[in-house]
């Protein structure tokens, strides 16, 4: 698709269904991204989420995937502290999580380039990286100076380099997308990064207006599916409550001769009988 300049579609997906509505819909890419905790496990930072978590969402997800490219997000910490930790993070994100690559937060070329060594394809991630968005002064867009550009830019040759395979630019203007993308011989997927990178990533939860609270500019927010789900929640109360639900045609029936027999031996009536 990079080479014949087809745009590659990436989408977030969390659980067996949410990886099936996704693989179901010809989605490229299927990332379990560590937005997790926030879009699912309510966690107000993807740096709180921890490996068991994230490999109990992967492997559910991967029920659901059976077409698309899965790839996980490597939780905060995972791949800090060595490239032995992260190598053995990345294996268990394949061998428990059954992913078939990983991505990364940041301009880390020596945990990229063990992680290639060891067999495993890494998606890098920079611009944007919300696991450690705090050290960075908080969310926002990022590259915005001809300086931080800069930065930018040296970044994605330094981990195209160690060996990513592609590259997610998250909040950059976009004409510094382009040029990162004019740069790489590797495929950019933007999110919040305009219209010239070769594919694009949503959150899934965004995109179906599942999100409640601020919706990022860059989301086309044309369904609100977590309306629907509310609506849908409120009238399924409603009619309980006014005993509307389960009506007749929701209910099982039982072959009359049976039931006869049943209120025989238990000494009790049907309602029929009853009236
Ligand atoms: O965690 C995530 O959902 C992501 C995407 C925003 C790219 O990393």
């Amino acid at each position: 698709m990079y080479r014949e300049q087809v745009p590659i579609t990436m989408l977030t997906a969390y659980d067996y269904p949410t990886g099936m509505a996704a693989d179901d819909s010809g989605v490229d890419i299927i990332l379990v991204g560590d937005s997790l905790a926030n879009v699912a496990l309510g966690l107000s930072t993807t740096a709180h989420l921890k490996m068991p978590a994230m490999m109990h969402h992967c492997a559910a997800t991967r029920r659901g995937v059976s077409r698309a490219l899965l790839l996980g997000d490597m939780p905060f910490g995972t791949y800090h502290t060595s490239t032995q930790v992260a190598v053995e993070s990345a294996i268990q994100m394949v061998q428990e999580g059954m992913v078939d690559g990983v991505k990364l937060e940041g301009c880390r070329p020596d945990p990229i380039r063990a992680i290639v060594d060891a067999g495993i394809p890494v998606v890098a991630h920079i611009g944007l990286t919300p696991q450690t968005a705090a050290a960075q002064g908080g969310l926002g867009v990022r590259g915005k100076t001809a300086i931080s550009a800069q930065r930018i830019m040296a970044d994605a040759a330094a981990v195209e380099a160690a060996g990513a395979c592609m590259l997610v630019l998250e909040a950059l203007p976009e004409a510094i997308a382009q040029s990162v993308t004019q740069q790489c011989k590797i495929p950019t997927i933007g999110i919040g990064a305009g219209r010239y990178c070769s594919g694009q990533v949503l959150v899934q939860n965004d995109l179906l207006g599942i999100t409640q609270g601020h919706i990022p500019k860059f989301v086309s927010k044309s369904v609100n599916v977590g309306n629907i789900s509310r609506e849908t929640i409120k009238t399924y109360v409603r009619q309980v409550k006014a005993r509307e639900f389960p009506g007749e045609e929701h209910t099982y029936a039982m072959d009359p001769e049976q039931l006869q027999r049943f209120h025989e031996i238990n000494g009790t009536f049907s309602r029929a009988e009853e009236k």
